[in-house]
């Protein structure tokens, strides 16, 4: 008992001093704090991770923060792909009410810049070198006129496909190694009685599928073309048609109860047996824990048949807003060096589902799905085959992502719209969205 009290004194004093020396001025009530017991900042942090893995995830960083006496108000929207999280941020801005730090990504990140509403992370990306822990693409990614401006989170891979085996057993259907043999699969297990996808529930998670279709169809180099360089030609291409018409056979053998059920709830079907696959990102991953389950044992995780070689990336990513105190700063900044830190990438990424962004930190003691996926990553940024991801975000501004998901979302819910239709109108969409996201 005593020694116990002794060892929370000696921690407490050692929180002190360690704040002191990054400079929090004034105490609790200076710092607008009042009523955070021994806490010495505060921080909001806004997101859009509400399923039990992400949540618990998040409450990794909660506890790491805490013993740093800084307490996280964790303002999670609910909302897979985070669109609801992202009209809150608009609205929090307008009445005055901003996030320390909120979850934004990609290209968003420099938009954001362009506000003045953004603050700095410089100095401690700097002094904590992040510039050689991260891959340079990333790295690249977060600053904003020179500065480090977001702190990343981890790596998730988009283009899985998650199988419970002993449905493909019961329907005597191999794991698929191909397009051809997936749908072949998908046959099978819809004649066995067995729902073969789990998906369809909005157009968030039907983005996410088409993206993985659209690599299964076209290398790393149409993908860009396609969707980073908003290209018309590979948007009405033949290779789109194909993409497109894969969609249609997904759609096909998908559960036909399933929409307006959330990307989770999907994950749980297959974890349970009531669905075979679901062709998701590896947050998937951190929901299989969630539910008691062994990524890669009861349900496998396969690249999507026809994406061996690709890896689309998506960064989670958090970006400082201007704050006004100097303890907020403080707060944001001992954020960020947690955020980066290795036992916190450890923790927090095997709850997740994704890998580690600080390359210096070791996977061991992860499971089997989070080592392909960091070989498979590993390989296609030696081979340059790495692509953002279209449907996360990472590619593009929303207004772009926004006509891509409306053209994909009226073919999957059009049974008579034509692969070629959709894809002539996915490129008149975008061509018009870019140009109004210009002006
Ligand atoms: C985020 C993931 C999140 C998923 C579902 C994605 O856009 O990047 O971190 O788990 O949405 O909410």
């Amino acid at each position: 008992m005593i020694s116990t009290s002794l060892t929370r004194i000696a921690r407490a004093t050692a929180l002190a001093v360690a704040l002191g020396s990054v400079g929090v001025a004034g105490g609790a009530n200076a710092a607008g704090n009042s009523g955070n017991g021994d806490m010495k900042g505060q921080i909001d942090v806004l997101n859009w991770w509400t399923s039990g893995s992400e949540s618990k995830a998040m409450g990794v960083l909660k506890q790491m923060l805490a013993q740093k006496g800084i307490k996280m108000n964790n303002d999670a929207v609910s909302g897979g792909g985070g669109g609801n999280a992202r009209t809150v941020l608009k609205s929090r801005i307008q009445s005055h009410n901003m996030p320390g730090m909120a979850q934004i990504k990609g290209p968003k990140i420099q938009q954001w810049c362009k506000t003045g509403f953004i603050g700095s992370l410089d100095n401690v990306a700097k002094s904590d070198n992040w510039s050689k822990k991260l891959a340079p693409r990333i790295n690249k990614n977060l600053k904003c006129n020179g500065k480090y401006v977001a702190v990343p989170f981890d790596i998730h891979r988009i283009n899985w496909l998650w199988i419970n085996r002993s449905l493909m057993k019961k329907a005597n259907a191999p794991i698929p190694q191909s397009w051809d043999q997936l749908v072949n699969d998908l046959g099978k297990l819809k004649s066995a009685g067995i729902t073969p996808i789990a998906g369809g529930g909005d157009t968030w998670q039907v983005g996410t599928e088409f993206d993985a279709l659209v690599a299964s169809v076209g290398d790393a180099q149409f993908y860009r073309k396609a969707f980073v360089d908003l290209d018309s030609s590979a948007l009405s291409s033949k290779t789109m048609v194909k993409a497109f018409k894969r969609l249609r056979v997904i759609e096909k053998y998908t559960d036909s109860n399933g929409s307006g059920l959330s990307w989770n709830h999907d994950t749980g079907m297959v974890v349970n047996g009531k669905a075979a696959m679901q062709i998701m990102g590896d947050w998937a991953k951190g929901a299989i824990t969630n539910d008691g389950a062994t990524p890669g044992k009861k349900v496998a995780c396969i690249a999507l048949p026809g994406t061996q070689n690709a890896y689309i990336y998506n960064v989670d990513t958090f970006e400082a807003f201007k704050v006004n105190s100097k303890s907020k700063q403080k707060a944001q900044n001992i954020f960020a060096k947690t955020v980066m830190e290795p036992q916190f990438q450890r923790q927090f990424n095997k709850v997740k589902g994704s890998i580690p962004v600080n390359e210096k930190v070791s996977l061991k003691g992860f499971d089997q799905c989070a080592h392909k996926s960091s070989e498979a990553y590993h390989k296609a940024k030696k081979n340059d085959d790495l692509v953002p991801s279209m449907s996360q975000d990472m590619a593009e501004v929303g207004a772009v992502k926004g006509a891509i998901f409306d053209v994909v979302a009226k073919f999957y819910n059009s049974p008579n719209m034509t692969a070629q239709e959709a894809a002539k109108t996915l490129a008149s969409r975008v061509k018009q969205a870019d140009q109004m996201s210009k002006l």
